[in-house]
């Protein structure tokens, strides 16, 4: 075991962790923050993704001993004070959810989008969650819930 801390979600937390233990590992299993999901384990579906430092990444194929210091960001970590961030809001409006299951990962990764682009187009959005997999939605509301975020979100500052 090596003593290490990790900051997710603004937090640090200090913990003893294996060498070969991954991100995701001690998310579920170490600190509860089951909303990070397990799909493949293989770096293909996308469920399991975060955000470090902004970037989203596969927490199933980060070992954990990489990333002391790295500013970690979990489904957990985004609504604030019980509201829903506006990602989080739209996917609920647009009915971008079916069984759930792929919603923490498509979320992480359409919050860096609208970070890095808050005005994307469907072909970008699309290249951008080509990582993510779903099988249940057809992608098409979960395409609407990342524009209906962009249009709020120019709506907000426009007013
Ligand atoms: S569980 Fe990590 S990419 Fe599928
Ligand atoms: S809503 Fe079921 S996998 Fe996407």
């Amino acid at each position: 075991m090596r003593a290490i801390t990790l900051h997710i979600n603004g937090t640090d937390h200090h913990l003893e962790i294996e060498d070969n233990w991954t991100l995701l590992y001690v998310l579920r299993e170490v600190l509860d923050l089951t909303g990070t999901k397990y799909g493949c384990g293989t770096n293909d579906c996308g469920a399991c993704k975060v955000l470090v430092n902004g970037e989203p990444k596969n927490s199933c194929v980060l070992l954990a001993r990489n990333l002391e210091g790295a500013d970690i960001l979990t489904i957990e970590g985004v609504s604030h004070d019980g509201h829903l961030h506006p990602v989080q809001q739209a996917f609920v409006d647009a009915g971008a959810i079916q069984c759930g299951y792929c919603t923490p990962g498509m979320v992480m990764t359409s919050l860096a989008l609208l970070d890095q682009d808050p005005d994307p187009t469907e072909e970008e959005i699309l290249k951008a969650l080509e990582g993510n997999l779903c099988r249940c939605t057809g992608y098409e509301k979960i395409v609407e819930a990342v524009q209906l975020t962009a249009r709020r979100m120019r709506e907000n500052a426009e007013s």
